[in-house]
Parts: C-alpha cells; sequence; structure tokens
C-alpha cells in the first residue's frame, strides 16, 4: 500500500508518500521560517497563504521524486488536527480535491499520532536502523504540545498521557528564550547551536517539578527572563551561557521524566519524537539515561522529528490498514484526538 501525506498544520508544508511498512519513497517539505522570521513567530493568516501557494508545487515534487502518478496511490491521508485552523483547512481541502478527482480513499490524521509513529519511518538513508516493538514509551515535544505517553498501538486509543506539561510546550520555551536572548526565529536550533559554545554552570537555573512527570516551563523561562535583568547588556558569551544553562536544565528534565516514565511502566523502549527531538542535548541525554537503566532508545533521523509529511502518510497508512477512512465532511480542529490527563495551569491538583 502507498499513501500520500500532506502536512500543513503550522509552518511547513510537506508532501510524502510512503509505503504501510515505513518505506520512504518521497518527502518533500517546504519550510516557511523566512515569512515568518520578520515577525519573530509564526503568523497564522501569512502561513495559510504561503500553504496555497506551496500546497500544490511541493504535492507535484512528491510524486515526481517518488516517479510516481496519483493512479499509483492507494489513499490519501493529511492532518486534520491539531493545528493553525486557517492552515490545516488548505491540506484538507487539497486532500479532498486530490482524492474526489482521482476516486481514492481520504484519511485524517492527528498531527501529534504522526510524530508518535515517526520512529517507524525507513528513509532510503536510514534503512538500517532498528524500530520499537508496542508497547513504549514516548516523548513528544514540539512547539505547540510537550507529554509523554504510553504508547500500546498506533490508534489514539492505544496511547496513554502519562504527564504533559502545565504550561508552555518545550519548543515554546525555546523559542520564547531565544527572543529573550535576542536570538532569531525560531530558536531551538539556534540555542542549540549556542549551547556548544557556552558554560552552563554560568547562569543558575533551578528544575521546574523535578518530582513529578507533568512538567512546566515557563517558570524556566521566567528564570532565564529574570537573569537577562540582572544583566544590563549581553555579551555573546554570555547569550551563550544561558543557551547552555537553559538547554542543560530543560533537556535534562525531559530525559529525566522520560525514562522514569519507562521505569514505572515496566517498558523496556523509549521514543523521541516533535521538533524538540531535534535537539542533539536531548537526543544524547536519553541515549545515556536510557542506557544507564537497560532501556533501549529509540531516536528518528532530524528530518523524521520536525514537521513532515511522511510521518503523516503513514499514520494515515495505519489507519487505512485498520479500515478507516473518512467522509467528504472531513473537518479541521485546533484540538488533538489523544486523551489529556495533565491540567493546564498552576494551583493544587
Ligand atoms: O514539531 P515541530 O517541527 O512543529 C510543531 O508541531 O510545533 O516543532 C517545532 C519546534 C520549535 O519550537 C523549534 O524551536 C523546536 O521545535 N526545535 C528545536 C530544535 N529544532 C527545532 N528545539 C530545540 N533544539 C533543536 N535543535
Ligand atoms: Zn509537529
Amino acid at each position: 500500500m502507498i499513501v500520500l501525506g500532506i502536512e500543513t498544520s503550522c509552518d511547513e508544508t510537506g508532501a510524502a508518500l510512503v509505503r504501510d511498512d515505513g518505506h520512504v519513497l518521497a518527502d518533500v517539505v517546504e519550510s516557511q521560517i523566512a515569512s515568518h522570521a520578520p515577525f519573530g513567530g509564526v503568523v497564522p493568516e501569512v502561513a495559510s497563504r504561503d500553504h496555497v501557494r506551496n500546497v500544490g508545487p511541493v504535492v507535484r515534487a512528491a510524486l515526481a521524486e517518488a516517479g510516481m502518478k496519483i493512479d499509483d496511490v492507494d489513499a490519501i491521508a493529511v492532518t486534520a488536527r491539531p493545528g493553525l485552523v486557517g492552515a490545516l483547512l488548505v491540506g484538507v481541502q487539497i486532500a479532498k480535491g486530490i482524492a474526489l478527482a482521482a476516486e481514492k480513499p481520504l484519511i485524517g490524521v492527528d498531527h501529534l499520532v504522526g510524530h508518535l509513529l515517526a520512529v517507524f519511518l525507513r528513509h532510503p538513508l536510514t534503512e538500517a536502523r532498528a524500530v520499537p516493538e508496542f508497547p513504549f514509551v514516548a516523548l513528544l515535544a514540539s512547539g505547540g504540545h510537550t507529554a509523554i505517553y504510553r504508547v500500546d498501538g498506533p490508534d489514539p486509543s492505544q496511547c496513554t498521557e502519562l504527564g504533559a506539561t502545565r504550561d508552555d510546550a518545550a519548543g515554546e520555551a525555546f523559542d520564547k528564550v531565544a527572543k529573550l536572548l535576542g536570538l532569531g526565529y525560531p530558536g531551538g536550533p539556534e540555542i542549540d547551536r549556542r549551547a556548544l559554545l557556552g558554560d552552563p554552570s554560568r547562569v543558575k537555573l533551578r528544575t521546574p517539578m523535578p518530582s513529578s512527570l507533568e512538567m512546566s516551563f515557563s517558570g524556566l523561562k521566567s528564570q532565564v527572563a529574570r537573569w537577562v535583568e540582572e544583566q544590563g547588556a549581553l555579551t555573546e558569551g554570555a547569550v551563550n551561557d544561558a543557551c547552555a544553562a537553559f538547554q542543560a536544565t530543560a533537556t535534562s528534565t525531559l530525559a529525566d521524566k522520560l525514562v522514569r516514565a519507562a521505569r514505572q511502566e515496566n517498558v523496556t523502549a523509549v521514543v523521541l519524537g516533535g521538533g524538540v527531538a531535534a535537539n542533539r542535548e536531548l537526543r544524547q541525554r536519553v541515549h545515556d539515561l536510557a542506557g544507564k537503566c537497560g532501556i533501549s532508545a529509540f531516536v528518528p533521523p532530524v528530518a523524521c522529528c520536525t514537521d513532515n509529511a511522511a510521518m503523516i502518510a503513514y499514520a494515515g497508512a495505519m489507519r487505512l490498514r485498520r479500515g478507516e477512512t473518512d467522509g467528504w465532511n472531513l473537518n479541521a480542529t485546533s484540538r488533538t484526538s489523544l486523551p489529556r490527563k495533565t491540567r493546564k495551569g498552576r494551583g493544587a491538583r
């Protein structure tokens, strides 16, 4: 089975062709970073308009890359939730148009399920990678969502949230801290780069919520904000030290909670997903900590962690295998279908 996946939930326009064994035949991503960078963050209407402009060419490019025609495809999968509704609608509408014209089944996909299953993708370059078996415990850390799940199978009903952020997502914290330090958007990759050059011991940060599987990142960001206020003018070296300290605190708390959750669940595999899983230090810490505890760590290639349509095509293929398709009333929504447990905000639980 071959599925065409389309992704337009945020600021990347993606199209991919993926076989139901996870083999990626084509994976095209057109980033909108240049459109949003002048505003310091994603502007929803700009995102929708860029998707309108890019989605047709990106679908064509994916088909060309795989040397295929639409008739060779068995189904059209598209991100229908969660995300910016105007951006999602662009993908949903083009997916409907293609499915209607080519007489193919239409499958709506939850973007977060795509991130959780991205570990099963097999790129030609990474063919030899091992993939986990169910059940595993996964950390999904992106710009809009951060949570740890027990994953018993590919259906959203087989995912159990073990703990999530009470406030900002991890990627959001990276982006906001970068802004505080006068760095560009998106902040994650820039903090990652600068952290290598800095000394984390020069900026003292407390780890938020150390004893829980729930998380909080806005307090960590506020600690950096207070430190910036105390500094006055920031030297390059001081910015690098702050990047190193923030990244060390954020990634150690994420890695620690992930491995603790796996031990609590008696599960021997942990998986990383979402844009923050591209972070060098997080990948290393999860690898090291899991190794010490006899747990296998499955860390997808960076291109599978950040937003892409291959993970959407694969999640769609898993739905198609279960005989699930959607009707012409498929709609976009900003909310995930994954079960939620952690309540947002402060206060007693
Ligand atoms: O999953 P993703 O591509 O899009 C969403 O679904 O949100 O995640 C984007 C987020 C951004 O906040 C970005 O700063 C962060 O992932 N990110 C990183 C790195 N690369 C991307 N954060 C830390 N280190 C990185 N290397
Ligand atoms: Zn994402």
